[in-house]
């Protein structure tokens, strides 16, 4: 099973919850920055966060250019101080390019990262036994 993580973070948070997830599945976090290459992926973990209320448009046109040819799934991760909002978004941009998208989502409030890292872990394991 080919499995990639995939985040923008600006201040770390979502970074941290990106590399719990990695770590889990013994894979990299790669900030979509950085990206190289995009392999065929059975199970793509993306995460963002919502700056005055919207995602950062590099994540948004991430989301819009992915081939959904090359994905057979995506998980959504988000953290920030209140708002669900990004996980919404994302989910959006996907369904509509007809990408699945798990119906769960990790969710870490910006200042409970670190307590959240081993949900985090156990929830990205338990998403790619589904
Ligand atoms: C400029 C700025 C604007 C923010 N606006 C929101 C917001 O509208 N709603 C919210 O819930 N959190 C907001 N936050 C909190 C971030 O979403 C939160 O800190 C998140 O964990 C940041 O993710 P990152 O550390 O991966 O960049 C904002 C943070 C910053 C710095």
């Amino acid at each position: 099973m080919n499995i990639q993580v995939r985040y923008f973070s600006k201040l770390g948070h979502t970074k941290d919850i990106a590399e719990a997830i990695a770590q889990a599945l013994e894979v990299e976090a790669v900030s979509i920055v950085n990206e190289k290459e995009f392999p065929d992926t059975d199970v793509l973990f993306l995460g963002g966060a919502p700056y005055a209320n919207v995602m950062d448009d590099k994540l948004r046109q991430y989301a819009k250019n992915i081939d959904p040819n090359k994905v057979k799934k995506v998980v959504l991760f988000t953290t920030s101080n209140w708002s669900r909002r990004t996980v919404r978004s994302l989910r959006k941009i996907l369904t509509e390019k007809g990408i699945e998208v798990e119906k769960e989502y990790f969710y870490a409030h910006m200042l409970n990262i670190k307590n959240r890292i081993p949900l985090a872990k156990e929830f990205a394991k338990r998403m790619i036994e589904k």
